[in-house]
């Protein structure tokens, strides 16, 4: 069966998405969806899509849909995941899950309660060195982790809030570079730990973007279950775009991942075989969409369902709440409302 996917919000990310999907025999990109009329048309034009809606609501009564991919603003992931949960509609929606951990634990409830699978485009965790490293981590064969460091030194024009003016505003973002880039590397830090985070201190700086509403360089350090920290430092000031590193220490072992000059990892004191993602596909984006319609179409688990997106948020907005308050937060989890 050919998955019919829907996809809404025709910007920068689904424009990726929307390749990849259509090099997948498994996939028809059977409709799209922007508010705008030119974008959805020139998408549709573009990736000779057959039908094309203004309003997600009419897209989700009238198109013969198995699914749908969200790409929108985060404060729309919300409400729009729960029609899609209401609609029986299994989504792709992008990360982070929605806006706030509040309106993430609802949609996984949902999720659960109704049986519609929500899978969060954490692409990194199907990268070939992220996926090798948070396996390797889960397997134990660097011993009990002592730390993490990630540091993520990317750089964005003026034009990224230009262009897409939602970026600038807590309101509709929830926050600038901690919580739409570094989340990627923290959520893969707390897979490979599969623990919960339980306190943050961090702070916040406007470097490169005094005026806009949101961060454009964090810092955070964040305690979890069994005493390991993770530390990290998330940017979009950089004077150039640098490579994405983690360094991860245990016991036994160590084991940096970079992205640069192509996704690696690599061991020190130990020897490890080196996992593979479950997917094909030259990309992580590639292997992420075929993840999704794996799950939905063969039930093969995907790797971030919905419950699996709430310990990165979590720990997101403890790291903003302290950045504001000065003090350490408490991190809330689904067993600590603190
Ligand atoms: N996985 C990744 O690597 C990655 C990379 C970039 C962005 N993202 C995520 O993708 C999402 C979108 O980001 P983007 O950079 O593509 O944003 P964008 O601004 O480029 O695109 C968003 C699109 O949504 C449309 N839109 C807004 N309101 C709508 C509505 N009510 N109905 C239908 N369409 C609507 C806009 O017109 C726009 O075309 C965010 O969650 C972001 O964090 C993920």
């Amino acid at each position: 069966m050919k998955l019919r996917l829907g996809i809404v919000g025709c910007g920068d990310i689904a424009t990726f998405t929307t390749l990849f999907a259509k090099l997948n025999r498994g996939i028809d990109v059977a409709a799209c969806c922007d508010i705008s009329a030119e974008r959805a048309a020139k998408f549709a034009r573009r990736f000779r899509i057959p039908q094309q809606y203004t309003a997600y609501e009419n897209m989700l009564a009238q198109a013969d849909l198995d699914a749908v991919y969200l790409a929108v603003p985060h404060h729309l992931h919300h409400p729009m995941l729960l029609q899609a949960i209401a609609s029986d509609k299994p989504t792709f929606v992008e990360k982070p899950v929605t806006r706030t951990w509040a309106e993430g634990i609802e949609v996984a409830r949902l999720s659960a309660e109704n049986k519609v699978k929500i899978a969060v485009n954490y692409q990194y965790r199907y990268d070939k060195g992220c996926y090798a490293l948070a396996r390797a981590v889960q397997g134990g064969n660097l011993g009990a982790i002592e730390s993490v460091h990630i540091n993520v030194p990317w750089s964005r024009q003026a034009g990224y809030f230009e262009n897409a003016g939602w970026h600038t505003h807590i309101a509709t973002a929830g926050g600038g570079t901690l919580i739409t880039q570094g989340s990627h590397f923290l959520d893969i830090a707390l897979w490979a730990l599969g623990e919960q985070p339980l306190n943050a201190i961090g702070s916040t700086l406007k470097r490169r973007f005094p005026d806009v509403e949101v961060e454009d360089t964090a810092h955070g350090e964040i305690e979890t279950e069994s005493g390991a920290v993770i530390v990290i430092d998330s940017t979009m000031a950089a004077d150039k775009e640098r490579g994405v590193t983690i360094e991860v220490v245990g016991e036994r072992g160590s084991a940096r991942y970079s992205n640069r000059p192509f996704p690696h990892v690599r061991f020190r004191g130990v020897r490890v075989r080196k996992a593979r993602p479950p997917q094909r596909g030259i990309h992580a984006l590639q292997r992420s969409i075929e993840g999704f319609r794996a799950w939905v179409v063969d039930d093969e688990p995907y790797l971030t369902p919905a419950h699996e997106a709430l310990p990165v948020l979590a720990a997101v907005e403890a790291v903003y709440k302290s950045a504001k308050t000065g003090q350490p937060a408490i991190i809330r989890t689904e067993n600590n409302h603190a």
